[in-house]
């Protein structure tokens, strides 16, 4: 059978749809997307990393990624680079809240809009970014704290609380203890005797946890991570300290990563409040939109539930980080 010079052509550019895949059109100029990543702190982060470059390769987009190992100054670098390289569209997201308005400033003026991911700035003026999209991370701590005044409904006795803080001065950080402490204020028995940041790392979590051990020893009731990374950390410090995690002390933390999961399968974290990483096909939709002029809404909120330990063996092979 003879295939006619029309019909290749139509079959060739069709092929990308069969595979899902929207291609630019031929002699179209891709969309250039530079986006400043955090660093590769925790499980979370990581699989942040992979949902934004797979969603970039799937949907046709340039990515110029970077990471700032866990440094702003870094992040402002490379800012300024894709500033200077004339990228369409700059994603950022931020490590710590403040600091921004002099850079975001300068992409303003070179008229290339940023969309913040995950973390937001304290930037006055708003006109600096278009919009941000993630996680409600004082709805988490207020969630992580209605679980503990659940748990300890019905007890007596003073509940002491050592806290593992995220980056110091880091969206979730200040929001995650925030939404906590608006909720367990309803019950004075619960008590956050030390808090310290772990910087949202295993090692540091180990680290810190061990310090609190060694200051209050017996008397801590429950750990507050304030991601799963660290929780895990701790965990390993407890049970060298002799004690047994979730029995001795109950440990809730946030993420639900698939680590955390393990973890609570075999019987060492109470609970873990989700917060999704999987942020990269709404941040290349949000990107074509732009592009294609439209606006975007000011927030967008990544909708997550909350995964207690009874759950875990069921949920786990659902799963997707
Ligand atoms: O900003 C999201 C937080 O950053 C995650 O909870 C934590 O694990 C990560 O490093």
């Amino acid at each position: 059978m003879k295939t006619s010079r029309r019909t290749l052509v139509a079959a060739i550019a069709a092929a990308p749809l069969a595979f899902g895949l929207s291609l630019p059109a031929f002699g179209q100029k891709k969309i250039v997307l530079g986006f400043s990543q955090i660093g590769a702190e925790s499980e979370w982060r990581t699989a942040n990393s992979e949902s934004i470059k797979s969603a970039a390769a799937e949907s046709g987009i340039d990515l110029k990624f970077s990471d700032a190992q866990q440094k702003q100054e870094n992040q402002i670098k490379a800012i300024r680079s894709f500033i200077a390289q004339k990228v369409d569209v700059i994603g950022l997201s931020p490590v710590v809240e403040s600091g921004w308005d002099t850079v975001l400033k300068e992409a303003k003026a070179a008229k290339i809009p940023v969309i913040l991911t995950d973390r937001s700035v304290d930037s006055k003026d708003t006109s600096l970014y278009v919009t941000f999209m993630g996680s409600d991370f004082a709805e988490e701590g207020r969630k992580a704290g209605r679980w503990l005044l659940e748990k300890v409904k019905g007890t007596s006795g003073d509940v002491n609380v050592v806290e593992l803080q995220g980056t110091v001065g880091s969206g979730p950080a200040i929001d995650r203890k925030k939404g906590f402490e608006e909720i367990i204020k309803s019950e004075p028995r619960i008590k956050i005797i030390r808090s310290q940041t772990g910087d949202f790392t295993r090692a540091k979590g180990k680290e810190v946890m061990e310090a609190f051990l060694k200051a209050e020893g017996k008397k801590i009731n429950v750990l507050y991570a304030h991601n799963d990374d660290m929780a895990i950390g701790a965990i390993q410090a407890i049970e060298e300290a002799g004690l047994r995690p979730s029995k001795d002390i109950t440990i809730i933390s946030v993420d639900a990563v698939k680590g955390a999961f393990e973890a609570m399968i075999a019987g060492k974290l109470d609970v873990s409040v989700e917060c999704s990483p999987l942020l990269g096909p709404q941040l290349m939709a949000a990107t074509k939109d732009l592009i294609a002029g439209k606006t975007l809404p000011r927030r967008i909120v990544t909708e997550e539930g909350i995964f207690p330990m009874e759950v875990a063996a069921k949920e786990f092979p659902k799963r997707k980080y």
